[in-house]
């Protein structure tokens, strides 16, 4: 049988980027070959917890939606034929890189909106999707999104922070948060200067804070009601992560979004639209 290929599943293309992406300036914070990052999490801790829930459903073909530098797209690849999609073209730029040098296969990179995914329905057998929900205006519609395009019986999983409670960081985690940034600028403005990019990281990050102000505050409850909404069963429902997942730094600020809980939940695709 032929091999799918990512043009099997394409509806159009979309206009991408038309003015810079913030995200375009952290792709550092994403990139599974970063030092720091592992200071915070462990990326293959996170893949295991998803591979086993995809797994339990015979996946085959995988959608990675909001997939950043893609650390857990090249960690799944070993497993399932793995498409990743991301708004910022330097993230995927990086992904790109990064799967080249690990000789990992990543079957399609697509540079796209995950609220509106430019996959046919019934596409994929899983749809993940890690802390790609709150940075956009209609997660709602992200979800649905996820649901269209995976098949019956296929599954979703979404990894997020419970922001029920806002955004405010608890008083542990801002101070671990202030030393680990004093430690970082003079290797962070070093690099800047070296690169010559257009933005430093923390005047993206400020960017990226007050763009995403006004989005809903993604939670299990929220999260859980859409997928049900969407006709998915909930399979497992995981809200002890944080303690899984966490490296150094995470386990002394108590992780990287402070007071904040983390969830995982996976729906199977019954009715789906
Ligand atoms: C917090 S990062 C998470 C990245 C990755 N999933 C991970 O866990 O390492 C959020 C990602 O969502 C992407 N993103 C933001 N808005 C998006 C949108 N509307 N459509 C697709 N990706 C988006 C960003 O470019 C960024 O890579």
């Amino acid at each position: 049988m032929k091999k799918p290929d990512a043009r099997d599943f394409f509806i159009d293309t979309y206009p991408i980027n038309p003015y810079p992406n913030p995200w375009d300036y952290v792709v550092d914070s994403y990139d599974i070959r970063s030092k720091s990052r592992r200071l915070w999490i462990k990326d293959e801790i996170y893949a295991e917890l998803v591979k086993k829930l995809f797994d339990e459903c015979k996946c085959n073909t995988i959608l990675d939606v909001g997939c950043g530098a893609g650390a857990m797209s090249i960690l799944l690849s070993d497993r399932f034929r793995v498409y990743s999609l991301d708004l910022s073209n330097r993230m995927l730029e990086r992904l790109k890189t990064r799967a080249k040098e690990l000789k990992k296969d990543v079957s399609a990179i697509i540079n796209a909106d995950n609220q509106k995914i430019p996959f046919k329905s019934n596409s994929f057998d899983g749809t993940l999707c890690k802390f790609a929900l709150w940075p956009v205006p209609n997660p709602q519609e992200t979800i649905k999104e996820m649901v269209r395009v995976t098949k019956p019986n296929g599954r979703i999983i979404i990894i997020e922070v419970d922001r029920r409670n806002g955004d405010e960081l608890n008083l542990r985690s801002k101070l671990v948060y202030r030393t680990y940034k004093v430690l970082k600028k003079f290797v962070r403005v070093r690099d800047w200067k070296k690169q010559k990019t257009l933005l430093h990281d923390d005047e993206a990050w400020k960017i990226i804070r007050e763009t995403t102000k006004n989005n809903p505050k993604i939670n299990l409850k929220f999260t859980r009601e859409v997928l049900e909404g969407c006709g998915c069963e909930i399979t497992a429902v995981d809200t002890t992560i944080k303690t899984k997942i966490n490296g150094f730094l995470g386990k002394i600020s108590g992780g990287q979004c402070g007071g904040h809980n983390y969830f995982l939940i996976c729906g199977e695709k019954r009715g789906g639209r």
